[in-house]
């Protein structure tokens, strides 16, 4: 018997949603787990593409995250960075990070993130792949090489200059608008999205990629997918379950229903 389509899961109650994740999860083999900067919402960090609050909605993203931008002006760039890593630093992984973790200790998890806060590595998901590089990280403009913090605190200039290119100035390890993922990571996440028989999104708007293309290339490998995120996204109609909830509040709810599943 085929799963009902997702407009009618659409209308189960919140605890039958619930249900019905952790219900799959429980006989899954292998679980690709991919998330957006919705799953670090309830931790304070802002989203990008939120209405009110995201990022996008207060700041130009071709002003501030692009190698123009770094070309036209580093130190606005570097400083916008600074601020928000700040933010990250300040910040703690809350109860959707946690119960990734624990997750993980249930299945074989593969956590792949679009995120470049140390939220899922501060909860313990060491091994959680980062699609879009990490801004606790400064690598060289030139070379890519990463510059360590030592190096980075001796320097007066914003942004610091780079310790392995005379041209090379320090800049955020992230991927930028028009950049390249990291190869090993993309290589990875895709082959998980291949091999997996469950698939969930959190907290992604899934508009960008190619990270918003895992979900759809593990369903044409049969996996069973799954969205928890408050708001439809353009993957909502595709999903096996929709579960319109919190990832702080859906995660630990699907994990404490996990015997009765
Ligand atoms: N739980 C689950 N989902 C949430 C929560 C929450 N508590 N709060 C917000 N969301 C959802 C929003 O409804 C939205 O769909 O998280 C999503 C966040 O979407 P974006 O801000 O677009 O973030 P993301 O999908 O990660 O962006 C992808 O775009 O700007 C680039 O490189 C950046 O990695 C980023 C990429």
């Amino acid at each position: 018997m085929s799963a009902p389509p997702a407009a009618v899961h659409a209308k189960l109650g919140r605890m039958d949603a619930i249900h019905a994740l952790a219900a799959r999860l429980r006989r899954a083999r292998h679980i690709l787990v991919l998330t957006g900067a919705g799953i670090s919402a309830e931790s304070g960090i802002a989203t990008f593409r939120d209405t009110q609050d995201g990022l996008w909605a207060r700041f130009r993203p071709e002003d501030l995250a692009t190698p123009e931008a770094f070309r036209r002006d580093p130190a606005l760039v570097w400083r916008w960075y600074a601020w928000r890593r700040e933010q990250v630093a300040a910040a703690q992984p809350n109860a959707a990070h946690r119960a990734l973790v624990e997750l993980a200790q249930r299945r074989p998890v593969t956590l792949v993130t679009q995120n470049v806060d140390d939220l899922h590595q501060r909860a313990g998901s060491t091994d959680a792949i980062c699609l879009h590089g990490s801004i606790m990280r400064s690598i060289c403009s030139v070379t890519r090489l990463e510059i360590g913090a030592d190096w980075l605190a001796a320097q007066t200039g914003e942004p610091p200059r780079s310790p392995h290119h005379a041209d090379g100035l320090a800049r955020p390890g992230v991927v930028w608008f028009g950049e390249n993922l990291p190869a090993d990571a993309l290589d990875r996440a895709n082959a998980a999205a291949r091999d997996c028989d469950a698939v969930l999104a959190i907290g992604t708007s899934a508009l960008v990629y190619p990270a918003a293309g895992l979900p759809a290339l593990a369903q044409r490998h049969g996996a069973w997918f799954a969205e928890i995120n408050p708001q439809p996204t353009p993957l909502t109609p595709t999903a096996d379950l929709v579960v319109a909830q919190a990832a702080g509040l859906a995660l630990p709810a699907a994990l404490a229903a996990w015997e009765d599943a």
